[in-house]
């Protein structure tokens, strides 16, 4: 233990004499750090970084040398000069150096990964209680100087002045994670470490690292050289869209894996960076690159392929064959040797249970365990690779799935169909993670799927991300403290490029950074959204590729008005109506604009006559419901229609993403418009999406009814639906013509299909009914 008492009064000591900036220092930056931190006191004067300032560190604590190391490497890269990293000793203490940043360890400083960060003209200290904290401390003295900093030689030459500060601060939570698959495309080690110095750099400490799936096994085995030749192969990949039809190959070889040496230096990389590095080994499901390898490991014996396309596999490890635990607990002796963290996790997410129904093996299992089902006999599996782990001293992680059948008994569950999974871990006294699909799933469209590059499906804007809760209102405190708090997955289905994954990625994570380090006080959307200015400045000294939908104008309607805003306030919004591109002549925004007819609005950013972000258009339909106020007798969660009123809002949905559809499982949708008068009715038109690969059905019937006081409806056309598909992945159009209505109140009700049907994909779940806008005449 470090006695810290002599630094009490270093400030003291080296605050006089302290050396003025010199006549044409620049004024050091204002303060715009991202995590926000939990106290900022600005005080007078700057600190001045030159050739001579030095680092000095405890030479006798674990690790205080990273935190000071990672500085010199900072300061070298971006200015070319050596700084001196000084380690000290107790007995030099009694020297204290002017011109020095100061890592000090201090029992005081409350939380784990805490710091207290004073910068004064002449010093700098960071006190820690571990080298954890002094290294976030680091980050953030890092971004209190200018951007260049942050790049290679992009400070050469320039005098770099941080303002004099004291800086209080603290995580919200000891969980904070990103996720990158590297199964479905492979990174080199060289961008694995660059995401990994990102998620340092936002104080983020967890890499979740998805090696293995049904597309390519990426971790070198010893023990199994065939996972290295034919499951980290496969022979070719598709191209598009998984629901494009028919599919489309590029006939070309993909392989990669890691090999041990390479995992090796990129965890010691992420231990230079306190970040925690969790394998992820996929089982049962999830295998097919395993089992082309090893085909005996499957239920039917194979043979199999290591999968060119996305999606959910039926042939997964059979769980009554004894040489399947065999493999997977070699497997795992190997991994745990490679990974020295805490945690290793096994996926158990989307596992088919149709073999097992099948299989003789599992079926003796089944019977032999006295397990009620294959649910069971999936509980069973995890609990047996439970076991397997904690005899290597590993706790094990999966996704939400495992809870069905019965949770592991020390298990921690990785929440991302919803909070439903956390939420029934922390109750049962289980960890959990958050990594809801709403707002964590940084493979989703970040703006206007139009002018996006392919995603997969989705909308998880800047916005939601930051808007982020991690703790469900549902838990007591007492549960809460099970959540360790949250992460952001990217799924590389069609992520296959270094510079595209970061594009998905950010700014999405400074946004989660701030979720997980942030308490809920000091969050502030519009003041994240000013600090992400200068932060862009910090990326673009690195050179990473974000996205730039953060300056794309959001529009809106409601009420017959459009309102247009941008997340940056200080832009003009420029519109056109007349279908050309908008240019910085175009009409300003000043406020709500009434629409009279259906209108083509095409609107983007502008700084002064720079064009930002893309340009977006939005079609409006204006008829009787548009803007009006509708009851649902079911309330969507993840498909919202994107505005309260999504099927009267005149925006009709596309099949590239959901995010204007309104969305329920299995459950009708029957929106109840009140036109607010006596409105006469000719022609009532929706849309449905049917999309049975992604588990959308059509509405087996729909219903018109009206009402005069909004209770008594009578039912006046009904229309029965063919679910069978024309062609895979359509919008379909239902229209009820001459209906010679007058009326206040019309209902729409789209009967759900139901239960999807065998044979099909995602046979047994609950089908998704998805309508757009409902357009009355
Ligand atoms: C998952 O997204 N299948 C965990
Ligand atoms: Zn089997």
């Amino acid at each position: 233990m470090i006695r810290l008492l002599p630094f009490v009064i270093l400030p003291a000591l080296l605050g006089c004499g302290a050396p003025a900036l010199p006549a044409q220092q620049p004024p050091p930056p204002p303060i715009r750090i991202i995590p926000q931190p939990a106290s900022v006191e600005l005080l007078d004067g700057h600190f001045a970084l030159d050739p001579e300032t030095v680092v000095c560190f405890p030479a006798d604590a674990a690790d205080w040398e990273l935190p000071a190391r990672y500085w010199m490497s900072l300061v070298l890269e971006s200015t070319g000069w050596t700084p001196l990293a000084l380690p000290f000793r107790d007995r030099d203490r009694s020297a204290p150096r002017l011109n020095a940043i100061y890592l000090i360890p201090d029992t005081t400083v409350g939380p784990a990964e805490g710091y207290v960060l004073e910068v004064r003209p002449g010093w700098v200290l960071v006190r820690a209680r571990t080298a954890a904290g002094a290294f976030y401390g680091v980050q953030t003295l890092r971004q209190l100087f200018p951007p260049g900093l942050n790049g290679r030689n992009s400070a050469a030459n320039t005098r770099l002045a941080a303002p004099a500060c004291r800086i209080a601060d603290a995580p919200r939570f000891g969980y904070r994670g990103m996720h990158l698959d590297v199964a479905r495309h492979f990174f080199p080690v060289s961008f694995i470490k660059r995401y990994i110095d990102l998620l340092a750099q936002h104080k983020l400490n967890t890499f979740h690292w998805h090696l293995t799936d049904d597309q390519g096994w990426r971790v070198e085995i010893k023990a199994y050289p065939k996972l290295q030749t034919v499951a980290a192969c496969r022979d070719k990949t598709l191209i598009g869209h998984y629901n494009d039809q028919p599919w489309q190959f590029d006939n070309k070889p993909y392989c990669g894996f890691y090999t041990r040496e390479e995992i090796r230096d990129v965890v010691e990389y992420a231990r230079q960076r306190f970040v925690t590095v969790i394998p992820e080994i996929e089982m049962p499901g999830h295998s097919r690159a395993a089992l082309a390898a090893y085909p005996e490991l499957g239920c039917t014996g194979g043979p199999y392929q290591t999968l060119p396309v996305w999606g959910i596999a039926d042939d997964v490890f059979c769980a009554g064959n004894e040489q399947t635990f065999v493999f997977l607990e070699k497997v795992l002796e190997e991994v745990c040797a490679l990974f020295p963290g805490p945690y290793v996790h096994v996926g158990g997410d989307e596992c088919p249970k149709k073999r097992w129904k099948s299989c003789p093996k599992c079926q003796a299992r089944l019977r032999g365990q006295g397990l009620a089902d294959e649910h069971a006999l999936q509980s069973w599996f995890i609990g047996r690779i439970e076991n397997t782990l904690a005899r290597h001293g590993k706790k094990l992680i999966g996704w939400d799935e495992i809870l069905e059948g019965g949770l592991a008994p020390n298990a921690t569950v990785m929440s991302w169909r919803g909070t439903a999974g956390g939420i029934a871990a922390a109750r049962s006294g289980h960890d959990a993670i958050m990594t809801p699909g709403s707002h964590c799933y940084f493979d989703h469209y970040q703006g206007d799927p139009e002018t996006e590059p392919l995603a997969i499906s989705g909308f998880t804007s800047l916005e939601k991300v930051y808007g982020y809760e991690p703790v469900p209102a549902e838990l007591t405190p007492d549960e809460a403290r099970h959540v360790l708090g949250a992460q952001a997955n990217l799924w590389t289905e069609y992520i296959a490029t270094p510079d595209h994954a970061e594009y998905m990625a950010y700014p999405r994570a400074c946004a989660l950074a701030e979720v997980l380090w942030t308490t809920p006080e000091r969050k502030d959307w519009p003041d994240f959204a000013h600090r992400l200015k200068t932060h862009f400045l910090r990326l673009d000294a690195q050179g990473v590729r974000y996205a730039q939908t953060f300056y794309n104008v959001d529009p809106r309607f409601y009420g017959g008005r459009l309102y247009l805003s941008a997340a940056d306030s200080a832009l003009d919004i420029r519109y056109t109506t007349d279908g050309s591109e908008p240019a910085p002549t175009s009409a300003l925004y000043r406020g709500p604009v009434a629409l009279q007819q259906n209108t083509t609005l095409k609107t983007r950013a502008f700084d002064g006559a720079r064009p930002l972000g893309a340009t977006r258009t939005v079609r409006y339909l204006l008829h009787k419901a548009s803007g009006k106020p509708y009851t649902l007798s079911g309330k969507p969660v993840q498909y919202t229609g994107g505005e309260q009123y999504g099927l009267t809002n005149g925006v009709t949905g596309s099949i590239r993403s959901w995010n204007n559809w309104v969305g329920l499982v299995n459950q009708d949708i029957d929106p109840a418009i009140d036109f607010g008068e006596n409105t006469p009715v000719q022609s009532v038109t929706v849309r449905y999406a049917d999309a049975k690969s992604s588990w959308i059905w059509p509405p087996r019937r729909v219903e018109l009814s009206v009402s005069d006081d909004g209770k008594n409806y009578r039912t006046v056309a009904t229309r029965d639906i063919d679910t069978e598909t024309r062609q895979n992945n359509a919008v379909e159009t239902v229209r009820f013509d001459g209906l010679n209505l007058h009326t206040r109140f019309l209902r729409l009700t789209a009967r759900t299909y139901g239960v999807i049907p065998a044979g099909m994909d995602g046979e047994g779940n609950g089908a998704w009914l998805f309508l757009d806008e409902v357009v009355v005449e």
